[in-house]
């Protein structure tokens, strides 16, 4: 009780990254110390769904991921910034940027109506919307400092990358970021493993690994076009609205992000500890 009336009295000291990922894991703490309101966390199983990993692992994965974004995008030097995770799915990551800012300032865009449910479940703080798979994104405001969508692209047609990223530049403030990650080398990687060896899968996994073998070409040729810089779609489809006109497997190669979008690329990676995936950074001019 004194410790929260003297919190609330004294300004806050700054929250070190240690702390801040600890702190992930008790949220009694974070309320009764820093007065900040984490929501609770989904079963493994549920986790596992969004991202093939849960507890600790999962956390890590999106530590590293907003530790990226926080130093490309310089974000330490912003105050209440106002940010948009795009297809944040149970808000792994959104829960992250509530050291930095109000919760209302993060906006939460789903296109599943399930996971908008579970959000609401989990008691998460975030300015939630149920968005329409194409944009717009209604009751967005329009001066966002930054737009993060993980395992997102890795999934969108080429056609809704591009409609998507000309709405964000588009609701974006000048200097703002767009982050997103997509498929890259690692997933080739993955899917040549896959192609080597017989799975014993359970059988959910069973399903989505035969899809991947049997709806998608040989991952040697995936790596050609890939090194070559084309960007791939595969409509294998997803779950609930998830429907193969716009969803699958994408792979999007930094040849053809340079094309697109020349010096507003700013930043290209494929080898952030922990994420498997690789992460492009936008400057909006
Ligand atoms: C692989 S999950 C990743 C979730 C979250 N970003 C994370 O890293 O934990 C992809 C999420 O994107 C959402 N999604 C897919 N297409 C979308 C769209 N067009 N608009 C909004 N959300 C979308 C899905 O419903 C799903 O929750």
């Amino acid at each position: 009780m004194l410790q929260r009336i003297l919190s609330s009295i004294i300004p806050q000291k700054k929250i070190s990254d240690t702390e801040w990922f600890a702190l992930q894991f008790d949220s009694a703490k974070a309320r009764d110390v820093y007065r900040i309101p984490l929501p609770g966390f989904p079963d493994d199983d549920t986790q596992k769904g969004f991202t093939a990993l849960s507890g600790e692992n999962n956390m890590r994965q999106a530590f590293e991921f907003y530790l990226h974004m926080r130093k490309v995008c310089r974000l330490d030097m912003l105050k209440q910034p106002k940010v948009l995770d795009f297809g944040g799915g149970w808000g792994r990551v959104s829960r992250l940027f509530l050291r930095d800012t109000a919760p209302q300032n993060i906006y939460l865009a789903e296109t599943r109506a399930s996971t908008i449910q579970l959000l609401k479940d989990l008691k998460a703080p975030y300015t939630l919307i149920h968005n329409a798979p194409p944009p717009p994104i209604n009751g967005l405001p329009n001066n966002l400092d930054l737009v993060f969508a993980y395992s997102v692209f890795s999934h969108l047609s080429e056609q809704y990358f591009l409609d998507w990223m000309a709405y964000f530049l588009k609701v974006l403030k000048p200097g703002g970021h767009v982050v997103f990650t997509s498929r890259g080398h690692y997933f080739i990687r993955h899917l040549q493993h896959l192609h080597a060896s017989e799975s014993a899968a359970e059988p959910m996994l069973a399903e989505h690994i035969r899809r991947l073998k049997q709806m998608m070409p040989h991952p040697d040729q995936i790596l050609r076009l890939y090194d070559a810089g084309e960007f791939q779609f595969y409509p294998i489809g997803g779950s609930e609205e998830l429907t193969p006109s716009f969803f699958g497997e994408a792979f999007i190669p930094e040849a053809y992000l340079k094309k697109r979008f020349g010096d507003a690329l700013i930043s290209f990676s494929e080898d952030v500890p922990r994420v498997d995936q690789s992460i492009t950074v936008l400057r909006k001019r």
